[in-house]
């Protein structure tokens, strides 16, 4: 039987980034997974060559792929531009970012039993960008929220935890402050859980949430939420299993998806070999399920896991000595 040939974009971003996408090629590639990788720029360095942090080329390649894995790039400073991962999201429209969290072998932390997701929302709220200054001392900030952004993203969520296989979705808000809004994310839920009466459900307000979440987080399964609360609680989560060098997530939209890591381009130690590619390894372990490569995503999770749980070969953020070319031999070795 004929393999397919996947056609992807791959942004090798800024600092730490080009390390740890040769890591993370070299580990699909040793998988069998066949893969046309377009490499393309975004960040400082396609600052420097094409004088814009998101070039056309760039933009023209998703559009072609529809498919991205994106290794972090760094924010040139004192250049007025907006975030490029805000741009990239909102061109294409990826209106569900996914950030699971689950505990990883052999990395310790408070709590043994996470195993919980987020879904933000990913396109409205204040990152609409919609400020302004009203005078001197005042300035309007826009919360945008549509019906549509809102029942668009619940319903990613339910259909999220049927495939996945999960029991339960909660919804997130502050709905007793922002009535209007939230109000509006809160019954789109309401309304859209009716749909799903084998799935159960739970309504949660942000700061409860977060306080829970640091005292018993094993309670929780899935969970959706406006832009900016799932933007904080998805890096809270990600400190509960060990931080943003390990943190996976991918931005998802109608017929277009961008794999990234959520750590940035480590400046301080680009260069040195070094840097740990389990985050992108992890983005990357996404997408191959995204593809339909489920096989060889299972065997590189697997794979990363034995190299963390044997603990020889652990890069320095892990407490090991291990380079970059070392953990990815070793996992490698295991495929
Ligand atoms: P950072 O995440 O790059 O680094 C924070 C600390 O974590 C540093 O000590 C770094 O060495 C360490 N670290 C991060 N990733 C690591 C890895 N894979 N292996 C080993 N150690 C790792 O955050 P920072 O320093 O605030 O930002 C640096 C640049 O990255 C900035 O220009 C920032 O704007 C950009 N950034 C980009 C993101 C993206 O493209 N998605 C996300 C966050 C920041």
């Amino acid at each position: 039987m004929s393999k397919d040939i996947h056609n992807i974009t791959l942004i090798d971003g800024d600092g730490i980034g080009p390390e740890i996408t040769k890591s993370v090629v070299e580990i699909i590639k040793a998988c069998g997974v066949e893969i046309n990788w377009d490499y393309q720029l975004a960040g400082a360095r396609a600052y420097e060559k094409y004088n814009s942090v998101l070039p056309d080329d760039t933009l023209k390649s998703i559009e072609k792929n529809k498919i991205a894995l994106k290794a972090p790039i760094t924010t040139p400073i004192g250049i007025g531009f907006k975030s490029v991962n805000v741009q990239l999201r909102r061109h294409f429209d990826l209106y569900a970012n996914v950030r699971p969290s689950k505990n990883l072998p052999a990395i310790k932390t408070p709590f043994n039993d996470v195993d919980l997701v987020i879904i933000r929302e990913n396109t409205e709220d204040i990152y609409a960008g919609l400020e302004t200054k009203v005078d001197e001392n005042t300035i309007h900030g826009i919360k945008l929220i549509t019906r549509q952004g809102c029942e668009r993203i619940v319903e990613f969520a339910f259909q999220y935890a049927l495939k996945n296989n999960r029991k339960e979705v909660g919804v997130v808000t502050k709905a007793n402050i922002s009535k209007l809004a939230d109000g509006m994310f809160l019954n789109c839920f309401r309304e859209i859980a009716q749909k799903y009466p084998n799935i159960n459900t739970r309504e949660i307000l942000v700061d409860n949430l977060c306080m829970q979440l640091v005292q018993k987080p094993s309670q929780f399964d899935v969970l959706v939420m406006p832009n900016l609360y799932g933007d904080i609680v998805s890096d809270l989560c990600a400190g509960l299993i060990g931080g943003l060098g390990v943190a996976q997530s991918a931005n998802i939209g109608q017929d277009c998806a961008i794999f990234e890591a959520v750590h940035g381009s480590a400046p301080d130690i680009a260069g040195q070999g070094i840097a740990n590619p389990t985050g992108l390894l992890r983005s990357a372990v996404l997408m191959l399920e995204y593809i339909n490569e489920t096989n060889s995503a299972k065997r590189i999770e697997q794979a990363l896991f034995e190299v963390l749980k044997n603990g020889v070969h652990l890069t320095r953020d892990l407490g090991g000595n291990a380079t970059t070319k070392e953990f990815t031999n070793e996992i490698i070795k295991c495929l």
